[in-house]
C-alpha cells in the first residue's frame, strides 16, 4: 500500500492497540481536565475519527505546545494506536502520542466557525464549502453516482461515446445557446463594421453544446447501444433552484428500441441508482434523512422497489383539469407542463414518480416519433416528487419523409440536418433515448432542494465565481 489508510478505512478496522497515522482536518477541539478530544476528518467518509490526548503525557511537552495552534479548520497529522472507543457511536478512536500542526486555520479569520451555516452563506465560499459536513456529503454521493451510472449501461452492453462541446449547429432547439468565438468582439464595435463570422475560428457562428443526443445517434445506428456523459450548456436566464446554465447531463440511445423499451430502461435506470445510494451512500443518506430531508431514506426505499406508475399527457392534463386545484398557469390540452403541474401530478396524484407519455407534437422537439394520431408523439418524461421532470426522452422518428415533413413544418434549416437525415437514409432502425440531469438526479437522491448546491462550482445567470 503506498498511501496511508484513510478514516474510512480505519474505521472500518478491529481496534486492537494498531500504530496509525491520521492526517486531516479539525473539525472539533473540546478539552476537558483529563484530555482534549479532537475531531479529524478526511472526506473520505461522513464520519470524524476522534483523537484523545491525554492532558498530562510525562514528557510530552511538544504535544501540549502543538495544542493551541489546532483549531477548527486546521490540518493535522496526529499518531498513535487505534483502541476501542468508549464514546457511542464509535467503534474506535486515536489514543495520541504525536500531533503536528501542518496548516493553521486561526478562528478569528477561518469562515467556517459555526456548526451549521446557511447554504446561501456557503454558496459565496465554494472553495471551503465541501468542507462542511454537507458538501462533503453531496461530493461523495455525487462520485458514486458518476460510477454507478458507468456501471449500469457497461453491464448491459452500452458504449460510452464522447460527444462534442464545441457545435456549429442549433440542432435541437433544446434552449438558448451560449455563443463561442475567438473574434476580439470589442474591437469590432469599436470598428463599426459588422461580424464577419466567416473570420472566426470555424468559419462559421459556433455554440456550445445543449446536449449530445443527435452526435450520439450516430453512434448508435453502428453500435447499438450507447451513451453519452458529458457537460451541456444553456444560456436561458431562468433563475430557478431546477436549472443550472453549464449542467451534466447522461443520454443513453437504444437502436431497435422502442418507447415502451426506454419506459423500461430508464425506470431500471433510476430504481437501480437509487439502490446503490442506499446501500454504498448509506452514511451520508442517514445525514441527509436526518439534517436535510426529513423522511427521504424511506421516500427512496420506496423508488427502489415501486414500478413507476405510467400515464399519458392527454390524462395528465384530465386529471390537473379535474383537480380543480389553482395552479399559476391554468392547465389545458398543448400546454407545455409547468413545474406547478409536474409537481401536482407525482405529487398530490401519484405519489412517486411518474413516466408520462405522448405529449402534443408541438411542445416537443422535431425529432420525436410522432404517433398515428397525428398530433402527439412517443415523448417521455420522468416527474419526480419535489421539482418535477428528472429525465425527457422520446423514441425518434426513424421514418425518412416523415422526418423531413416536421423539419419543414418547423421551418428548420434542412442542409443542417443532411448527416442526421443521413441516418434515415441508410440503414434506418426504429431507435429510442432519453436525457437524464445529473443534477437533478443528485437533488433527487440526496433531498438538496437548491440545484446550485449538488454540482462543486455552480454556473447560473450571474454566477460563475470560482
Ligand atoms: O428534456 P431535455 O431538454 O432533453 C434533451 O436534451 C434530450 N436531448 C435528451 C435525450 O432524449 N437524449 O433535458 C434532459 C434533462 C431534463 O429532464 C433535466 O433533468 C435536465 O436534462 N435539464 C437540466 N438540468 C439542469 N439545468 C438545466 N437548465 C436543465 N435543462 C435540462
Ligand atoms: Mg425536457
Amino acid at each position: 500500500m503506498t498511501l496511508l489508510p484513510t478514516i474510512k478505512e480505519l474505521l472500518a478496522m478491529e481496534p486492537e492497540g494498531q500504530k496509525v497515522v491520521v492526517r486531516g482536518w479539525v473539525r472539533t477541539k473540546r478539552e476537558t481536565k483529563q484530555s482534549v478530544f479532537i475531531e479529524i476528518n478526511d472526506g473520505s467518509c461522513f464520519s470524524n475519527i476522534q483523537g484523545v490526548v491525554a492532558a498530562s503525557l510525562p514528557g510530552k511537552d511538544t504535544l501540549k505546545e502543538a495544542l493551541p495552534g489546532i483549531s477548527t479548520g486546521a490540518s493535522v497529522e496526529i499518531r498513535g494506536t487505534l483502541i476501542p472507543s468508549p464514546a457511542k457511536g464509535q467503534k474506535a478512536e486515536v489514543s495520541v502520542q504525536e500531533i503536528e500542526l501542518i496548516g493553521e486555520a486561526p478562528a478569528d479569520r477561518y469562515p467556517l466557525q459555526k456548526k451549521a451555516h446557511s447554504l446561501e452563506f456557503l454558496r459565496e465560499l465554494a472553495h471551503l464549502r465541501v468542507r462542511t459536513n454537507t458538501f462533503g456529503a453531496v461530493a461523495r454521493v455525487r462520485n458514486r453516482m458518476a460510477f454507478a451510472i458507468h456501471q449500469f449501461f457497461q453491464e448491459r452492453g452500452f458504449y460510452y461515446i464522447h460527444t462534442p462541446i464545441i457545435t456549429t449547429s442549433d440542432a435541437e432547439g433544446a434552449g438558448a445557446m451560449f455563443q463561442v468565438t475567438a473574434l476580439d468582439l470589442e474591437a469590432i464595435a469599436k470598428s463599426g463594421k459588422p461580424v464577419d463570422y466567416e473570420k472566426d475560428f470555424f468559419g462559421k457562428k459556433a455554440y456550445l453544446t445543449v446536449s449530445g443526443q443527435l452526435n450520439v445517434e450516430t453512434y448508435c445506428q453502428a453500435l447499438s447501444r450507447v451513451y453519452t456523459f458529458g457537460p451541456t450548456f444553456r444560456a436561458e436566464n431562468s433563475n430557478t433552484t431546477r436549472h443550472l446554465a453549464e449542467f451534466w447531463m447522461i443520454e443513453p440511445e437504444m437502436a431497435f428500441v422502442e418507447l415502451e423499451g426506454n419506459i423500461a430502461i430508464a425506470t431500471e435506470f433510476i430504481q437501480f441508482l437509487v439502490s446503490t445510494a442506499l446501500t454504498d451512500c448509506a452514511e451520508d443518506i442517514a445525514f441527509f434523512d436526518q439534517r436535510v430531508q426529513p423522511g427521504l431514506r424511506e421516500s427512496l426505499e420506496k423508488v427502489a422497489r415501486t414500478p413507476f406508475t405510467h400515464m399519458t399527457y392527454t390524462d395528465a392534463v384530465r386529471e390537473l383539469e379535474a383537480s380543480r386545484a389553482e395552479f399559476e398557469f391554468t392547465p389545458y390540452w398543448g400546454c407545455d407542463l409547468q413545474s406547478e403541474h409536474e409537481k401536482f401530478i407525482t405529487e398530490k396524484i401519484v405519489g412517486g414518480p411518474v413516466v408520462v407519455t405522448d405529449y402534443p407534437k408541438e411542445i416537443k422537439a422535431f425529432y420525436m416519433k410522432q404517433n398515428k394520431d397525428g398530433k402527439t408523439v412517443a415523448a417521455m418524461d420522468v416527474l419526480v416528487p419535489r421539482f418535477g421532470e428528472i429525465i425527457g426522452g422520446s423514441e425518434r422518428e426513424w421514418r425518412l419523409d416523415l422526418l423531413e415533413k416536421r423539419i419543414d413544418e418547423l421551418d428548420l434549416p434542412k442542409e443542417a440536418y443532411g448527416w442526421y437525415l443521413d441516418l434515415r437514409r441508410f440503414g434506418s432502425t426504429p431507435h429510442s433515448g432519453f436525457g437524464l440531469g445529473f443534477e437533478r438526479l443528485l437533488m433527487f437522491v440526496t433531498g438538496m432542494a437548491n440545484i446550485r448546491d449538488v454540482i462543486p462550482y455552480p454556473r447560473a445567470a450571474r454566477q460563475a465565481d470560482f
